[in-house]
């Protein structure tokens, strides 16, 4: 059996893949220090698929406990979840975005190369693209983070690239979300934000289920049909298949070609339609008001996918309803997510 190593596993887009890795035949491991997710996680995938996946709590600064997982248990590939990711608070505290998602990621590839290790597939994120790009955004667009959390993930995929410059062993895809949402079907796991949440998914859900008296729209001013951002939203399950695709090429080695490869949809949707829908969806009231726009955002951004449908044989098949009923299912079934 193919023995995945899934570092921040226990995370949201984390635990979904996996469920899909068990589904595909894989065997997993979830690596992660909890500090952005529950344990309940591991109880919830069996649930779900009839197989534990191994739990091992570390952190992935930690060379030590990366060496004695490499050294006691046979990995295939890694896949690199584990990371802080909250674009506002990595303008606060830059520092330990960086320590974290580049130090802890050259921590845990140095581990990787000393045990024979080289295959991995890194969650990238739209982010890195130039906010001024033309759309629909390219693998090949400018690049030009305009956050700290989204230099982090332009860092990492250049150490990957230059990794592969120098040894070819190494195999590595890095998938750029665009915005991942929704939630398993099973209701079982789903986005579990430990504070407040920045995203505007979990943001609705939560003042659906009445946790969140109010949503705020930023901005109704930009040049876009209704006045509202428009985003590519892709469902979480639709992604977890994404990286199965990426692992089977990585272990391919006749396809194989180093690259960065976008994950969305090829489409859009703005604030008000997100939140039409899941009004639709749940039946319940979503109470908003139009606010200033937030500093960094742009109007419109969305995934060309050509090269993940060439390269990866992958493309989205769950539609904006869907990732509103699976997120809703999740947030009405778990009101105060893995906190019971
Ligand atoms: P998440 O916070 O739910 O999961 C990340 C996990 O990594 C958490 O369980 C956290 O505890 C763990 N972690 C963080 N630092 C760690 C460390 N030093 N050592 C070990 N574990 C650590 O986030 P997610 O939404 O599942 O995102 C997964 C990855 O995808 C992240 O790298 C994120 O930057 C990236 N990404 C997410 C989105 C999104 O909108 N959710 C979009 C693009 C990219
Ligand atoms: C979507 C739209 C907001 C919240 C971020 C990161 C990106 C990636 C995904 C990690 C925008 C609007 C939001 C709210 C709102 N994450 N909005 N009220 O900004 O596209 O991307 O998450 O890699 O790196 O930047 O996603 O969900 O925050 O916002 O009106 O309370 O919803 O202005 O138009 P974003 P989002």
């Amino acid at each position: 059996m193919t023995t995945i190593l899934l570092t921040g596993g226990t995370g949201y887009i984390g635990s979904h893949t996996c469920v899909e890795l068990i589904e595909a035949g894989y065997e997993t491991i979830l690596f992660g220090n909890l500090c952005n997710s529950s344990p309940i996680v591991v109880d919830r995938i069996e649930k779900i698929t009839g197989t534990r996946p191994v739990f091992v709590q570390g952190d992935i600064r930690d060379r030590g406990t990366l060496d004695r997982l490499f050294g006691e248990r046979s990995i295939d590939a890694v896949i690199h979840f584990a990371g802080l990711k909250a674009v506002g608070e990595s303008m606060m505290k830059p520092l330990a975005y960086y320590i974290n998602n580049v130090g802890g990621s050259t921590t845990l590839f140095d581990a990787m190369q000393s045990h024979g290790v080289r295959r991995i597939v890194f969650s990238s994120s739209a982010t890195v693209y130039d906010p001024n790009a033309e759309m629909p955004l390219k693998e090949t667009s400018p690049l030009g983070p305009a956050n700290p959390y989204g230099h982090t993930k332009l860092m990492v995929e250049r150490i990957l690239d230059d990794l592969a410059e120098a040894d070819p062993e190494w195999k590595a895809t890095c998938l750029r979300y665009f915005n991942p949402v929704g939630a398993h079907e099973s209701g079982l796991i789903g986005e579990d934000p430990r504070n407040t949440p920045e995203n505007l998914m979990p943001y609705i859900a939560q003042v659906a289920v009445g946790r969140l008296p109010v949503l705020r729209v930023f901005g109704n001013d930009y040049p876009t049909p209704d006045g509202t951002g428009i985003r590519d939203y892709i469902h979480v399950m639709d992604l977890a298949s994404a990286h199965v695709a990426a692992l089977e090429r990585l272990f391919d080695d006749k396809r194989f070609d180093q690259m960065a490869i976008n994950v969305g949809t090829g489409g859009g949707y703005s604030v008000l339609d997100m939140i039409s829908a899941f009004r639709q969806v749940s039946g319940k009231a979503v109470p908003f008001e139009m606010v200033a726009r937030r500093a960094g955002d742009s109007a419109v951004s969305f995934a060309d996918v050509e090269v993940a449908r060439r390269a990866l044989g992958w493309r989205h098949r769950r539609d904006l309803e869907q990732m509103c009923v699976d997120a809703w299912r999740w947030q009405s079934v778990n009101p105060r997510g893995y906190d019971q």
